[in-house]
């Protein structure tokens, strides 16, 4: 398994280019199984996610094309099989997302039940339920989701837990439903709202996407398209707290600022020197920071997706913090490794009591989910001496060449082979 060698001391300085997002891209993708017409998608982010839902969907019979500038042009229209296998579904829990396109636009499809992973059990009842409501005929039969609709009808959904790729997979399908879908207590997500102006681009009648209640009036048929995904606001704000964590002075470009506001009053509070402008971000720290409470929460809360990269920042900040999880039950599995690098934090129950030391030490530790190796990387660049990263594959998930970015900017980063 690959690894990572990280030096730390280093501080990074200089400009980064942001990807395009993990968590929109990946709903799109999944849309363009609703239309016949070709779907184009744009600002595509090189990740192993987007490789295997692309997998995916060739598997499915889809024939797609990649221009040089990873722009994606995929057609539903050659679609012989409505089968997502375990072996795809097991790596990427997103592959769930194919189960609303698939039932709205062909009647059926088989997906395998994603199972447990590193985070918790993470079930799909609710894009179970929610599909159920339309009109769909659901079976859980060997471990896999069989679902059949002759016609998704429109329904009420309102979900007790607002969930991310859940709304998505109730909007697909209510797009192509026969009259109106309400969804109550909708995740309000800024990669909701893409995939919704992604679907209004394809001929979708959506409203109040980015609220907690959105409603859709089912069309016929829905069109092609040519669409850029919106920027990448988890790895926005990872960068961010790589320039904190280093005292760095970082210029982040073709952002979304306006997706971050927590993460940046979070990065100022604890004595970060930030400046908007446009699409861009800059950041400069040149002195240790504060550590600072959080509590994680949907949109536009505080985003679990950056609590193991806030905790690495806490540890080696002034003072003593309480970060609370709030999403996910077992989601810190990255504190046992950074108390090996010289952490002090103390876990009970869904929070963790962090100390700030003066310094970390390198280590040789394992990642275990993709925000996890985001933190142990965050630490083994501020830490005395050298830190190896285990299992890195988990990066390659959701941040788009990783440790070019951070050698460009100076860190000290290199992948050991197998
Ligand atoms: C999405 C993101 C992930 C992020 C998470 C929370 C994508 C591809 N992934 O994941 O990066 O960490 O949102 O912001 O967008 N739940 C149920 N039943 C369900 C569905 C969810 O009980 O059927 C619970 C989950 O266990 C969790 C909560 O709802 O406690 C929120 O999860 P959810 O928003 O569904 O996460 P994902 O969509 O899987």
């Amino acid at each position: 398994m690959e690894k990572l060698l990280i030096s730390g001391g280093k501080p990074l300085e200089g400009e980064v280019r942001i990807s395009g997002a993990k968590n929109s891209v990946l709903p799109i993708l999944a849309a363009s199984l609703l239309t016949n017409e070709d779907v184009i998608i744009g600002n595509v982010p090189h990740l192993q996610d987007v490789t295997t839902t692309i997998s995916l969907l060739t598997e499915m019979g889809a024939t797609l094309s990649i221009d040089e500038k990873m722009k994606v042009c995929i057609n539903a229209a050659s679609i012989d099989s409505l089968y997502a296998p375990y072996e795809m579904v097991k790596t990427m829990r997103a592959s769930i997302l194919v189960l609303g396109p698939l039932l709205a636009h062909f009647g059926e499809a088989k997906v395998s039940l994603p199972g447990g992973c590193a985070i918790g059990s993470r079930p799909v009842n609710l894009h179970i339920e929610g599909l159920r409501a339309m009109g769909a005929n659901i079976k859980v039969v060997d471990g896999y989701i069989v679902a059949k609709a002759k016609k998704l009808r429109g329904a009420k959904i309102n979900f007790p837990t607002a969930t991310v790729t859940g709304t998505e997979n109730i909007m697909m399908a209510g797009v192509l439903a026969t009259g109106k879908t309400v969804i109550k207590n909708a995740a309000k997500e800024p990669e909701i709202i893409d995939l919704a102006n992604c679907l209004r681009l394809m001929g979708a009648k959506i409203d109040g996407d980015g609220s907690s209640v959105i409603t859709i009036e089912g069309v016929k048929n829905l069109k092609g398209c040519n669409y850029d995904v919106l920027p990448d606001r988890i790895e926005t704000a990872t960068f961010l707290v790589a320039a904190a964590i280093t005292n760095g002075d970082l210029t982040l470009t073709h952002t979304r600022p306006d997706t971050i506001k927590v993460i940046i009053n979070k990065l100022k509070k604890a004595g970060a020197n930030i400046a908007v402008k446009n699409d861009n971000i800059n950041i400069k720290v040149n002195k240790k920071l504060d550590a600072v409470n959080i509590v994680t929460n949907p949109y536009p809360d505080f985003p679990t997706d950056m609590q193991a990269q806030f905790i690495a920042l806490n540890s080696i900040s002034r003072g003593k913090s309480k970060v609370v999880e709030s999403v996910f039950e077992n989601r810190f599995m990255h504190v046992q490794e950074l108390v090996r690098m010289g952490a002090d934090i103390e876990i009970n129950g869904n929070t963790a009591i962090i100390k700030g030391v003066k310094k970390l030490t390198g280590a040789p530790v394992m990642a275990t989910d993709l925000r996890a190796s985001a933190s142990l990387i965050l630490a083994g660049m501020v830490a005395e001496g050298e830190t190896i990263v285990d299992r890195i594959y988990h990066i390659d998930r959701g941040y788009e060449c990783i440790e070019e970015k951070l050698t460009k900017l100076g860190a000290s980063i290199k992948r050991l082979p197998q």
